[in-house]
């Protein structure tokens, strides 16, 4: 099934795990259920749920990382409001006292001084918006062009070693600002369903009342990738969040905060994370994606799936992708992983 041409409006970064290219097999799974409700429970990028939106779903997306529950909020809540090219702008300029808070910390770590201050800038300003949903596309924006900036969209390294003048490196960072302003102006829609974002954790998440799907993507446990969304992306986290109720660790090269806890990606924990989930989503169909190199084992996640659906399948989906953060050459480590979709009903 090909993706819609609203899909295709969605501001893309390049998001550990995002299931872009999957969608059309996910749709297609999706699609032999007809639920008006549909929950996507680890939205990450969001690009699932939003597509869940233009196939005309009431979405819930659930993320506990503010940078994806804020984007969520300005494309998938947020069905009619745009953010003006002119007041985009404005937010690049001074209007008031800026508190230097990222020059002060990050000064010299990932991006020239002139746009840590830049930064500060749009913090300041984006801080005196009154409407939240429009704070949130600016937020978006933000972090998105922060993304773009660096290279390989990460912060678990200082400096710039991997930049290898891309494009995205060399456009200016007001001008990332502002081409994501525009293009998440473009991917805002209505789907005449009140859909909505929700900040916080999956096995908190209230469950829906009627028919509905749940769609499950969580960071799995992999001796061999980190899956760690904070480590990752903890400066345009801090961003998304304004640093409010985390605490930098100082003595970190990177001035990284705590990961959030959860279950899903231990080892020991994401037996009994699954359970609990299943258990709590039971009336729901639910829909999981699992990749070969995953703790659960697929046997495992099968088994604890049928103590709460009648029926599960397992269809494999054909991904190849590369991992390797452990310092192997790139050949070396490339390997094939089978990713697969679990469909509980
Ligand atoms: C594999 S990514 C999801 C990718 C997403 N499907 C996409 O296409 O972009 C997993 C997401 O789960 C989130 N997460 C991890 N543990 C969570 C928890 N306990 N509750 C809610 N979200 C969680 C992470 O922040 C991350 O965004």
């Amino acid at each position: 099934m090909p993706t819609s041409s609203q899909v295709r409006k969605f501001p893309e970064t390049r998001y550990m795990g995002s299931k872009h290219k999957l969608l059309p097999e996910i749709r297609s799974v999706l699609s032999g259920f007809a639920c008006e409700t549909a929950i996507d429970l680890f939205a990450g990028s969001g690009i699932v749920g939003y597509m869940m939106k233009a196939e005309g779903r009431r979405v819930l997306s659930n993320d506990h990382m503010v940078l994806s529950s804020t984007a969520a909020r300005a494309l998938i809540e947020n069905d009619s409001e745009i953010l003006p090219p002119d007041a985009a702008r404005g937010l690049l300029e001074p209007s008031g006292p800026v508190d230097p808070f990222v020059q002060r910390t990050f000064g010299g770590l990932y991006f020239p001084d002139a746009v840590n201050r830049r930064i500060d800038i749009v913090r300041a300003n984006i801080k005196s918006m009154e409407n939240p949903v429009l704070r949130a596309i600016a937020v978006t924006a933000l972090v998105r062009a922060c993304l773009k900036k660096r290279p390989r969209g990460i912060f678990t390294y200082v400096g710039d070693r991997y930049d290898d003048g891309r494009r995205d490196l060399r456009i200016s960072f007001e001008e990332q600002f502002l081409d994501a302003v525009d293009r998440i102006n473009r991917a805002v829609f209505g789907n005449g369903k009140k859909n909505q974002a929700r900040h916080g954790d999956a096995l908190d998440c209230p469950v829906p009342s009627g028919p509905s799907l749940v769609y499950i993507d969580p960071p799995y446990y992999s001796p061999l990738s980190d899956n760690s969304y904070v480590r990752r992306y903890h400066f345009v986290e801090g961003l998304a969040r304004d640093w409010q109720g985390v605490e930098i660790e100082m003595h970190t090269l990177t001035r990284k905060f705590r990961s959030y806890p959860t279950p899903f990606s231990t080892k020991k924990g994401a037996a009994v994370a699954f359970d609990r989930l299943f258990g709590r989503f039971r009336e729901c169909v639910l829909v999981v994606s699992y990749a070969s190199n995953a703790r659960p084992t697929l046997r495992e996640m099968v088994d604890l799936m049928k103590k709460y659906k009648r029926h599960v399948e397992v269809v494999p989906v054909d991904y190849r992708y590369c991992f390797g953060n452990r310092g192997q050459g790139v050949e070396k480590n490339r390997n094939t992983v089978q990713e697969y979709l679990f469909v509980g009903f």
